[in-house]
């Protein structure tokens, strides 16, 4: 590792608390009373992975569990959208309230043909958006989703560093509860079936 690399690290680790702590304290805001609803999720306006324009209106009447990432990631999304396939597979018939939503921060490289392909790896259910970098970028805001391009050396791909929290929503679209990487499948099913 290179002192650059290192440094490069240093500040996204340096990114990860400050976002860590601006996202504790918009949860923290629900659990200490307040308005009582935490500044997660919203409108948005998206393309899913058959080209269909998709808002969050098409999700209406449904609990939704949102991940943001990117095809190219090399670990971590995989890992959280194989954790949300499994999850629901362990639910069985009561995954049918849920409808798995995974939401590109990468819309420059995740056209609507590579999505549908990838999601093929996950569960058939999951519904993958790309879409314009203002429609990507407004939907992340809107979920307080950080995201940015990052240079590989290592690499002639670039990388996205990007928040990675799965969020569970109501079927109003509003937000219920949060899952941290690394979540194990059986702590999904545990933490839904008690909302269910
Ligand atoms: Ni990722």
């Amino acid at each position: 590792m290179t002192a650059r690399r290192f440094s490069l690290i240093m500040a996204s680790v340096a990114v990860a608390l400050a976002i860590g702590l601006s996202v504790g304290l918009l949860f923290g805001e629900r659990s200490g009373g307040g308005s009582g609803k935490a500044a997660i999720g919203g409108p948005f306006e998206l393309v899913d992975h058959t080209g269909r324009t998709v808002t969050e209106a098409n999700f209406e009447g449904q609990y939704t569990l949102v991940y943001f990432g990117f095809t190219f990631c090399p670990d971590v999304c995989p890992t959280e959208l194989q954790a949300m396939s499994v999850a629901l597979d362990l639910l069985g018939e009561e995954a049918e309230a849920i409808t798995p939503i995974f939401i590109t921060v990468d819309p420059e490289r995740d056209t609507v043909e590579l999505m549908a392909r990838y999601r093929e790896h996950f569960h058939p259910r999951l519904q993958a958006l790309t879409g314009s970098s203002t429609q990507v970028a407004a939907a992340a805001r809107a979920y307080r989703v950080y995201y940015a391009r990052v240079e590989d050396e290592s690499s002639t791909e670039y990388l996205m560093d990007h928040s990675a929290y799965v969020y569970l929503m109501d079927r109003k679209g509003e937000y219920l509860k949060h899952f941290a990487p690394n979540t194990p499948p059986e702590s999904y099913v545990e933490a839904i079936r008690a909302i269910l």
